[in-house]
Formats: structure tokens, C-alpha cells, sequence
């Protein structure tokens, strides 16, 4: 099984589950500006919310995929106050007509104070194996 793993980051958070991710699949965690050009088939993509939202590069990363090309996207990402980003990022999935995995990682980020240290080791771990669980 041909597995990929991309982020978008502001503050780092995002880049480190993706790296525990990565590594406990055994792919490399790269950011969104490098395309999925090869056939895959499970992609990570790990995001968060800024201002009630997805970065729009997010958006744009998702609107370059090739339903060819990827067979299903499974979310990951952290935040401060929001749950998660599954139904904006199914969104843009629908739009190339790529099939989201109903499963995701989600944890609390650190953000101007609140949850200082998120995410933390046990969040890392748990993320790693989340990753694992899908790969199987
Ligand atoms: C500019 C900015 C805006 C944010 N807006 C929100 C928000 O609207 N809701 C929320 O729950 N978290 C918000 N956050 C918190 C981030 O989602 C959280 O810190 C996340 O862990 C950041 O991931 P990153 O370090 O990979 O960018 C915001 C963070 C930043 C930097």
C-alpha cells in the first residue's frame, strides 16, 4: 500500500503530528507545496483552522489532486478551540471527487497560551498510532 504525507503549517503544530505520522508509516512528512504526483493510496493531509477556517493554500493544495491518483484522504490536525476541519476539507475532496476516510486525528494546539505544549508526547503517540490503526 502506497502511502503519502502532507501538511500545512503556521506554528509547527501540524508538522509534528505529520512527522509522527510519518514516521510510524513509514513515508516522509512534507509540506503541501510539494504535489502528489505519484499514485497513492491513502494520503494524509494534516491542517488546522485559522480564523474559523482553512488556510486557503490548503484549498488550493486540495483543488491540485487527481482522483486517479488518490484513493482516499484521511485528516489529521490540531486546533485551539474547534473540533476539526473533516467537513471543510471534505469539501474540496468532493470537488475532485476524492473519497475522505470518515476516521481522523484530531488534538487540542497550542494557541497564544491555551494548551500549552499541544500537541504533546501522549498526542504524538496517539497520533502514530491513529496513522498505524488506518494503515493496518
Ligand atoms: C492565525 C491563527 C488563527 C487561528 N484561528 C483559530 C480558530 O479560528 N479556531 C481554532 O480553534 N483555532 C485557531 N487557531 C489555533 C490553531 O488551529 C492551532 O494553534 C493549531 O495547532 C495550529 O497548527 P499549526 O501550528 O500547524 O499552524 C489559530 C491559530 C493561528 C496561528
Amino acid at each position: 500500500m502506497k502511502v503519502a504525507v502532507r501538511y500545512y503549517t503556521k506554528t509547527g503544530n501540524t508538522k509534528r503530528l505529520a512527522e509522527a505520522i510519518a514516521s510510524a508509516v513509514g513515508a516522509d512528512a512534507l509540506p503541501i507545496s510539494v504535489p502528489v504526483t505519484e499514485k497513492t493510496d491513502i494520503l494524509f493531509l494534516g491542517n488546522s483552522y485559522y480564523a474559523f477556517s482553512i488556510d486557503p493554500e490548503v484549498r488550493d493544495f486540495a483543488r491540485t489532486l487527481k482522483k486517479d491518483n488518490v484513493g482516499r484522504i484521511v485528516n489529521f490536525g490540531s486546533a485551539a478551540m474547534l473540533n476539526s476541519t473533516f467537513k471543510k476539507v471534505k469539501a474540496e475532496a468532493d470537488k475532485v471527487g476524492i473519497p475522505m476516510d470518515e476516521r481522523e486525528f484530531h488534538c487540542k494546539g497550542e494557541f497564544k497560551g491555551l494548551h500549552k505544549g499541544r500537541p504533546n508526547d501522549a498526542d504524538l503517540a496517539q497520533a502514530a498510532a491513529f496513522a498505524k490503526s488506518i494503515v493496518g
